[in-house]
């Protein structure tokens, strides 16, 4: 599966490692895949035969400036458009417009590409759009990612309890609020418990 990662922050970053970490296993459990292009705000790598991983996280560490698979100013909506690919991974920031995580999922379902994002900006603004769009092409547009981290949520209701009728659901869904409101009840303030998850990178 040739795979497109737009975005390169914690959420990225943090994939890219487990995809490096996991490789063996994915592979032996069928999952074959090469991530054929990368894009952040300002441009994008690509290479069709797979980039190497650990090189992309070094070169965005230090600067993409001497890393010839590089492109500044090709940004990830035209390389969504151009790279041959199966799927696309749209992890931009989360914003009220939806952009331009919006329009990198429009371009990528358009182009008959499978979609998996943790996103929450496009979805909130587009959901039904994006489904429907995603239904007429025949792909798939996954967002379990969304909320509650990797707590499967939405396929338990798609599968398991489809035929249930949901009378209420509890509980703390997102990462961020869990850890602000646990630091709140360990004494710290608002400000401080919030400074500290943009630190670690979760809010
Ligand atoms: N962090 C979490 O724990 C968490 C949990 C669940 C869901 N989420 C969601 O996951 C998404 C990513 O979160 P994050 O924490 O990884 O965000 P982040 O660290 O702010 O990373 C956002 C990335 O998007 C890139 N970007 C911005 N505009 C772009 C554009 N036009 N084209 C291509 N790339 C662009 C940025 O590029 P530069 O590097 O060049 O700035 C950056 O690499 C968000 O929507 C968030 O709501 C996050």
């Amino acid at each position: 599966m040739k795979v497109q990662l737009i975005g390169l922050g914690n959420v990225s970053k943090s994939l890219i490692e487990l995809l490096i970490n996991e490789n063996e296993r994915l592979n032996s459990l069928g999952y074959p895949f090469k991530i054929v292009s990368v894009s952040d705000s300002k441009g994008t790598a690509f290479d069709a035969n797979g980039l190497n991983l650990k090189e992309i996280l070094k070169y965005k560490k230090e600067g993409w400036a001497s890393f010839i698979k590089y492109k500044e100013g090709y940004m990830a909506l035209q390389a969504i458009k151009d790279i041959e690919s199966d799927l696309v991974v749209e992890m931009t920031q989360s914003t009220l417009s939806g952009e331009p995580g919006l329009s990198h999922i429009k371009a990528a379902l358009s182009s008959r590409k499978h979609v998996v994002t943790p996103n929450k900006g496009p979805l909130v603004v587009s959901f039904k759009e994006l489904m429907e769009m995603a239904k007429r092409n025949e792909v798939k547009l996954l967002y379990e990612a969304t909320v509650a981290a990797h707590v499967p949520i939405f396929c338990l209701l798609s599968s398991c309890f489809i035929a249930d009728e949901v009378v209420s659901v509890e509980g703390i869904f997102n990462a961020t609020t869990n850890f602000i409101i646990g630091e709140i009840e360990n004494g710290r303030s608002f400000k401080e418990a919030l400074d500290q998850a943009i630190k670690a990178g979760w809010a």
